[in-house]
């Protein structure tokens, strides 16, 4: 039996499939997954939070363990508040690692009870990032097999 709430988070601007393949792989582990986008003024992201957010409902809407919120301020403030006892974190590359590191140790250091699980996405997705397809994008590449087909219509429109 699962007994456990899960934090998945990130910008996901838009979400992609590595990290569509993260949370199939974090919701057969927990009890709850909650994917939880990061509402960051400082960035200029190509999709509102609201937009992100819809993109990523739809695509999850397969899993009753998996919810889509959105989150603002330390992320160990969020968890605490949602009765999460892990971070779930997707690796993809050894140059992921440094990053993921620092990041983990310091929610350690701010919250001791969390955990920072790492997961490994299936290796076809190993060299996929939300910043790439944002790039494919603009450029009018091919996005067949990097995104979700709704997520390719989203960013065709934007774009166009
Ligand atoms: O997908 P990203 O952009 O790599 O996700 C980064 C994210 C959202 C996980 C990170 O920036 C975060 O947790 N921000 C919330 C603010 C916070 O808690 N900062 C201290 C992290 S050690």
């Amino acid at each position: 039996m699962k007994t456990s709430i899960a934090i998945y988070p990130g910008s996901f601007d838009p979400v992609t499939n590595g990290h569509l393949d993260l949370i199939e792989r974090g919701e057969k582990m927990f009890d709850l997954l909650i994917v939880a986008v990061l509402r960051n003024a400082e960035k200029s992201p190509l999709f509102s939070v609201a937009e992100r957010v819809e993109m990523l409902r739809e695509v999850t809407r397969q899993w009753s363990g998996v919810e889509v919120e959105v989150f603002d301020g330390l992320l160990v403030d969020y968890a605490r508040k949602r009765h999460a006892g892990v971070i779930l974190r997707g690796i993809r590359a050894i140059s992921d690692y440094e990053y993921e590191l620092q990041m983990a140790l310091m929610n350690r250091k701010l919250e001791p009870r969390l955990e920072t699980v790492f997961m490994l996405p299936g290796e076809t997705y190993s060299y996929l990032s939300s910043k790439l397809v944002r790039e494919i994008a603009q450029l009018g590449g091919p996005l067949q097999g990097l995104v979700p087909p709704v997520v390719e219509e989203r960013l065709r429109a934007k774009i166009s």
